[in-house]
This record gives structure tokens, C-alpha cells and sequence, in this order.
């Protein structure tokens, strides 16, 4: 496992962390605790030491089994030496979601609400004081009246968190560019994968040349970036997948899959890898996040580090699969 600066935190952490949405069950359905914990122990042996999760994971599930696995290996959540990062998420009071432009930033994330919030994170994960807490979305209409983050930055004073930041919102990955060039903001996470480039434009460039830490989520686009799926796949009844590939999505991001498989073949990666290592050969990246839901997963993800860096030329090859989603004047 090799190991990034996370940004000026200086913290040393691993180029592959875990991502532990779906340990939460729920919005990714049935998820045995058993393989969470063996994912958990897996990622931890081969050199993992970032966990990411977060309140509305299962409802503080995933962060449960995390401090259960941490607690049993002596980490240094329970006192032992092993150090992990763990980063956490608190959500904006009910509204709705990602929040609306209009919002009052007073009433979705209200100084007293945060701080009851965290209490929670803290209890959940077995420790007084938590890495890092991100917000888990934002609107950029509230970059003009950043309250929260001085309620953040209190709680930072008090020694209850050592660093903060911001997750983005789905459909706005360069709405934290001037909080990060202000360098207001520790650490952000953001979607970076081979179909949605665009951080590449304006966030990630603004996050090395501000010191920002950077967790890359959703590398696999959902799964459907490792290969496996084809057109016929189907998921469980309570899997978001049904919402997120619904309709003719998954026949159309399968033939695109398909496209990106052909430039793959003959690297040396695999799709799981291609992915990854794409992610990785971004300077601005400090941590790539993939969910894993067992050990098989988690041996395949972590030892991605250890492969050699994409080369320019594949690296342009795949840029080539840019897929601006949600753009109509292309047609579908
Ligand atoms: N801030 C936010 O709002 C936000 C949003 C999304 C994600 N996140 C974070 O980012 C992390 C990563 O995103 P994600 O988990 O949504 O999506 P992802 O990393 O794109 O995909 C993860 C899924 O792909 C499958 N998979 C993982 N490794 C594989 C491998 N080697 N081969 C084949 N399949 C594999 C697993 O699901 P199956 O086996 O069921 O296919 C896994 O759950 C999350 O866990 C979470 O920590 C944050």
C-alpha cells in the first residue's frame, strides 16, 4: 500500500480507503455484518487506514460494525496502536435532499444541531474525537454564508474533531471551489471517475493549489466501471441501483462500459483496476474510496496500490469516455 498527504493535514494516508456505504445495508440491501467485518479486517491487513461512512449509513450501522472491527484489532479507536483515519458525515436537518438553493443554512445545519449531531458520530464510532467530519452535502448558495463551518471550526478548538470538510452534492462538484481556495475547508470528497471528469476542470486543480485533502467516491460508477454487469443484470428490490440504473440507464452505460473495456484490454489491468488507477493518476487525489462489501472485494481494491501508475497514454484513451450525464442537447 503506498500512502498520499492528505492535503496540508500532512496525515499520510492510503491511496485506496474504504468506502462503507453499503455496510449500512438499506439503501444497498441485504449486508451481512460477517462480511462487513472480514471486508473491515481484509482492507485494515493489506495497509488500508481510512475508513469513510457516515450517520445516514444504516442509520450509524456502518459506523457501528466499523468501531466493532477497530475495537477487536486495537486500533486506536479502544486504545491500541494501529492508526486508522476515520471521516464521518453529518447530514443537514430534514429538507430536502441534495438541499435547494434557497435553504436557509441556519435551519439545515443549525450551530446546535451539529454539535448533537457529532455527539452521535462519536458515540457510534467508540472515540472523543473524530478525524474528520464532513457535512454530507451542500449547495453553493450557501458559499456567501458559510455559518456552519464556524460552528466546525469551534468544535476543532474544543478537540472534538481534527479536521472538517464538505461531501458535494451529486449534481455540482465544483460548488466548494472558493471555500477551498480560501482554504476554509480541510478536506472535501467528490465524485472523480472514468465517466464524470469534469473535477478535473476546476475542483481538483483548486484543491492542490489550496492543500485540500480529496477522498474520491463512486469510482466504480455504482459497480457498473468494474465490468460486471451487462444488460440483463438485475438487483435486489430494496438496491437504490433499481433507482440510480433505472429505465434504459443500465443498457446505455453497459454499451458504454463496453467501449471503455475495449481500451482496456491488453493494459495488464483489470476493469476494477483501470478504474482505480484512473482515479489515482490525478496529483490532486489523496485517497480513492471504493465500496467493498467483503474480502474478495477488499483484497481486490487494496492491492490496486501496489500496481504500477496508469501510463499517459492509456490515461488519455480513457479520457476519451468523458460521459456528461444529464446533458439533453445531446440527446439521450
Ligand atoms: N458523500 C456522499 O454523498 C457519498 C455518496 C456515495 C458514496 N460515498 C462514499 O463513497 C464510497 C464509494 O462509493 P459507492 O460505494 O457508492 O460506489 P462505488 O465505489 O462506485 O461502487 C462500490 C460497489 O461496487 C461493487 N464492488 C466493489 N469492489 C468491487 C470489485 N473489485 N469488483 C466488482 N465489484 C466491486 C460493490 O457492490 P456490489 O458487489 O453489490 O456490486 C460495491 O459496493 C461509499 O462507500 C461511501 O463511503 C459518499
Amino acid at each position: 500500500m503506498n500512502y498520499r498527504k492528505f492535503g496540508r493535514l500532512g496525515w499520510d494516508v492510503s491511496e485506496i480507503g474504504f468506502g462503507a456505504w453499503a455496510l449500512g445495508g438499506g439503501a444497498w440491501a441485504t449486508q451481512s455484518d460477517d462480511d462487513s467485518l472480514a471486508a473491515l479486517h481484509k482492507a485494515l491487513d493489506m495497509g488500508v487506514n481510512l475508513i469513510d461512512t457516515a450517520a445516514g449509513y444504516g442509520n450509524g450501522r456502518s459506523e457501528r460494525i466499523i468501531a466493532q472491527a477497530l475495537k477487536a484489532r486495537g486500533s486506536n479507536i479502544g486504545g491500541g496502536s494501529e492508526r486508522v483515519y476515520l471521516v464521518t458525515k453529518t447530514p443537514p436537518a430534514p429538507g430536502t435532499w441534495p438541499p435547494a438553493p434557497h435553504d436557509d443554512v441556519s435551519v439545515r445545519y443549525p450551530d446546535a444541531y451539529i454539535r448533537a449531531n457529532l455527539e452521535e458520530r462519536l458515540r457510534n464510532l467508540g472515540t472523543d474525537c473524530l478525524d474528520v467530519l464532513l457535512l454530507h452535502t451542500w449547495t453553493r448558495a450557501w458559499n456567501r454564508d458559510p455559518r456552519p463551518l464556524e460552528t466546525l471550526r469551534a468544535l476543532k478548538q474544543e478537540g472534538k474533531i481534527r479536521a472538517f470538510g464538505i461531501s458535494t452534492a451529486e449534481h455540482d462538484q465544483d460548488q466548494l471551489t472558493p471555500l477551498m481556495a480560501a482554504g476554509q475547508i480541510d478536506v472535501i470528497q467528490i465524485i472523480y471517475n472514468i465517466f464524470d471528469q469534469h473535477p478535473a476542470a476546476e475542483a481538483l486543480p483548486v484543491a492542490l493549489e489550496s492543500g485540500t485533502g480529496v477522498m474520491c467516491r463512486v469510482v466504480f460508477d455504482e459497480g457498473s466501471l468494474t465490468g460486471k454487469f451487462t444488460a440483463e443484470t438485475t438487483f435486489p428490490t430494496d438496491d437504490f441501483r433499481n433507482r440510480y440504473f433505472a429505465g434504459d440507464r443500465l443498457a446505455r452505460t453497459v454499451a458504454r462500459v463496453e467501449k471503455v473495456r475495449a481500451d482496456v484490454e491488453g493494459s495488464g489491468y483489470t476493469m476494477p483496476q483501470a478504474a482505480i488507477r484512473f482515479a489515482l493518476a490525478h496529483p490532486a487525489i489523496s485517497t480513492v474510496i471504493p465500496g467493498m462489501r467483503n474480502p474478495a472485494q477488499a483484497e481486490a481494491n487494496a492491492s490496486v496500490s501496489d500496481l504500477p501508475p496508469m501510463t499517459a497514454e492509456l490515461e488519455a484513451r480513457l479520457r476519451k469516455h468523458i460521459w456528461t450525464r444529464g446533458n439533453w442537447y445531446h440527446g439521450k
